[in-house]
């Protein structure tokens, strides 16, 4: 039996017509939703997700504004614009895309976001937060993954979800959200000793490694269903996710496709998190 698509692309356009309407009731008392934009150096990458990100933001009517800094930037600079965009009232949401270049510290400066205005949900504020179950912002690519498997309906109450990877962006608040879904909740990792084993007794798994194919059929037990965060390039220089679709497609219950699946939540759920934070700011 082949396995029924979880369409990233279609429940996006469902989200973003729904946050169009919210941004217009903003709009309506005088209130426009702002995303600042940081990007510092020339990753070839990082500029096609800034740029989907703030196309993204035109189209709900989200006012962006992208600044675009040389690799060389210090660090002090960069903290210096970050401090001018938390006290300015017409952002509502910063994002500073990753990776930075070597010499600037990550972690030091997402600590100087101010936590209501980190739409990306990296501060420790809000990593503590969705920890403990408190309301803050959740990193967008686990929360996107979370509103496909609500959109399919399944109730992971007592499920059993598997997390490959352990990152902060995604394995590890995955599996948060996992467990405050009530799934009883596995995070394998590079370090695993026998990851089909794992994956083999999964009703949810979600594959979040960075290598092209690496969860083939044999690992997914039928009927499960499979979440790709992967977006890789294989050997010919064609993407794919984490896991081998074509494969696991004719094993799986339900499954997301790249490009159309997590790709598009990710945006969605940084769309979701500004409406809320200009809603926030100004209720
Ligand atoms: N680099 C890769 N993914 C992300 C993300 O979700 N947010 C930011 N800021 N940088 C990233």
């Amino acid at each position: 039996m082949t396995a029924q698509l979880i369409d990233g692309l279609a429940l996006s356009r469902l989200w973003r017509t729904r946050l169009t309407e919210r941004v217009a009731a903003l709009r309506a008392r005088g209130v426009q939703p702002g995303l600042a934009v940081i990007l510092v150096g020339d990753d070839p990458a990082s500029q096609v997700y800034v740029r989907n990100k703030v196309k993204a933001c035109h189209e709900v009517g989200i006012h962006s504004v992208l600044e675009t800094h040389p690799a060389d930037l210090s660090e002090d600079a960069l903290l210096a614009r970050v401090r001018a965009l938390n006290t300015d009232p017409a952002i509502h949401g910063i994002l500073v895309q990753l990776p930075l270049p070597r010499h600037l510290d990550a972690h030091r400066v997402i600590e100087t976001i101010a936590p209501e205005k980190d739409v990306d949900g990296f501060h420790v504020a809000n990593a503590g937060a969705l920890m403990v179950g408190q309301p803050g912002f959740w990193p967008c690519t686990p929360h996107g993954c979370m509103k496909m498997l609500e959109h399919i309906g399944v109730d992971l109450r007592g499920k059993h979800a598997v997390v490959i990877g352990r990152s902060n962006i995604v394995g590890k608040p995955m599996a948060l959200m996992l467990l405050q879904a009530n799934a009883t909740v596995t995070i394998c990792h590079s370090a695993t000793a026998d990851l089909a084993h794992h994956t083999r007794q999964a009703d949810v798994i979600v594959a979040a490694v960075g290598r092209p194919r690496m969860l083939t059929a044999d690992m997914v037990k039928p009927g499960a269903i499979v979440i790709d965060v992967g977006i890789n390039r294989d050997a010919n220089g064609k993407l794919c996710g984490d896991v081998d679709f074509d494969a696991v497609r004719e094993v799986a219950g339900w499954i997301t496709p790249v490009p159309g699946g997590v790709g598009p939540m990710t945006i969605t759920m940084l769309l979701a998190n500004t409406v809320d934070a200009a809603e926030r700011a100004t209720a």
